[in-house]
C-alpha cells in the first residue's frame, strides 16, 4: 500500500517579504503567507488527504502555516509533534542580513555556496551573539554543544535524520498519512535524502512556500512519485523566484 507524506514549506515569512536571512530567528508569516498556508489546505483537501498525524519545527512560522492548513481541511485535531530538528538551517553570522545587499557585498557566486551548497556552512554567529540558541529557553534542555552557531546543509541534514528514522518514518511504515511542515533548508535536506540526490545537484533545488510537496512511498519509503499540488508551473517559478532572492538589485 503506498505511504503518503507531505512536506510544506511554511507560508511567506516577515523576513521572506524583506528578504532576510533568517535562519532560528523566530520571524512570523505575513498575511501573504497566511493565505499560502490557506490555499495549502485547500489543494491538499482537494486532494483529499486525510492526514494521521503532523510534525512541525519549533518555529512559529511552520507551526501557524500547519495549524491555518489543518483548520482549512477541518484537521486540526490531528496530533501535532513540534522538534527543534525540523528547524530551519541556522544561517549564522548572516541571519538578519539583506540577501541581495549580501550579494553584492561578498559576490552572487559566495552566496549561492551559502546558501545551497552541500556541506559549506555560512560563517558562524559569535559566541556572544544574544541571538545564539543556548539563550533562547525553548532549546535550555539539549547539549549546549549540540547547538549550532551555523549550519551546512549537510549538518543539517545530520540533525534532521535521526528524528525522520525515530518520529517520521515508522509512523509512514505502519501506514500513516503524514504532513511535516518545516522550512526551505530543512525540507531541502529531507528531500536530498529521500530522493538519494548527489551532493553537487541538490545547489540546483529551491523549494517555494506554501505550496505542498506530495510524495506516494513504497511501503519500505523508496520513492515512487512525488509532485506539487496545484499548477505545476505556478510551482516552478515560485522555486525560480526563491533561487533568485540572492540576485544582486541593478
Ligand atoms: C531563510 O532562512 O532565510 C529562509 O527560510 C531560507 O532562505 P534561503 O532560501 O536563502 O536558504
Amino acid at each position: 500500500m503506498t505511504r503518503k507524506l507531505v512536506l510544506l514549506r511554511h507560508g511567506q515569512s516577515q523576513w521572506n517579504l524583506d528578504n532576510r536571512f533568517t535562519g532560528w530567528v523566530d520571524v512570523d508569516i505575513t498575511e501573504a503567507g497566511r493565505k499560502e498556508a490557506v490555499n495549502a489546505g485547500q489543494l491538499m483537501r482537494e486532494e483529499g488527504l486525510m492526514f494521521d498525524v503532523a510534525h512541525t519545527s519549533v518555529l512559529k512560522r511552520a507551526i501557524r502555516t500547519n495549524f491555518t492548513a489543518l483548520d482549512e481541511m477541518d484537521q486540526l485535531w490531528v496530533p501535532v509533534c513540534k522538534s527543534w530538528r525540523l528547524n530551519e538551517r541556522h544561517y549564522g553570522a548572516l541571519q538578519g542580513l539583506d540577501k541581495a545587499e549580501t550579494a553584492a557585498k561578498h559576490g552572487e557566486a559566495q552566496v549561492k555556496i551559502w546558501r545551497r551548497s552541500y556541506d559549506i556552512p555560512p560563517p558562524p554567529m559569535a559566541d556572544n551573539d544574544g541571538g545564539h540558541p543556548k539563550f533562547d529557553r525553548r532549546y535550555m534542555k539539549l547539549d549546549e554543544h549540540a547547538l549550532p552557531a551555523t549550519e551546512s546543509l549537510k549538518t543539517t541534514l545530520e540533525r534532521v535524520l535521526p528524528y525522520w528514522h525515530d518520529a517520521i518514518a515508522p509512523q509512514l511504515k505502519s501506514g500513516k498519512t503524514v504532513l511535516v511542515t518545516a522550512h526551505g533548508n530543512s525540507l531541502r535536506a529531507l528531500y536530498k535524502y529521500l530522493n538519494q540526490i548527489a551532493d553537487d545537484a541538490i545547489l540546483e533545488v529551491n523549494i517555494p512556500t506554501g505550496i505542498p510537496l506530495l510524495f506516494d512511498l513504497h511501503e519500505d519509503l523508496r520513492v515512487k512519485s512525488y509532485r506539487y499540488l496545484g499548477d505545476a508551473e505556478a510551482a516552478k517559478k515560485a522555486a525560480e523566484a526563491v533561487a533568485n532572492q540572492a540576485k544582486t538589485r541593478s
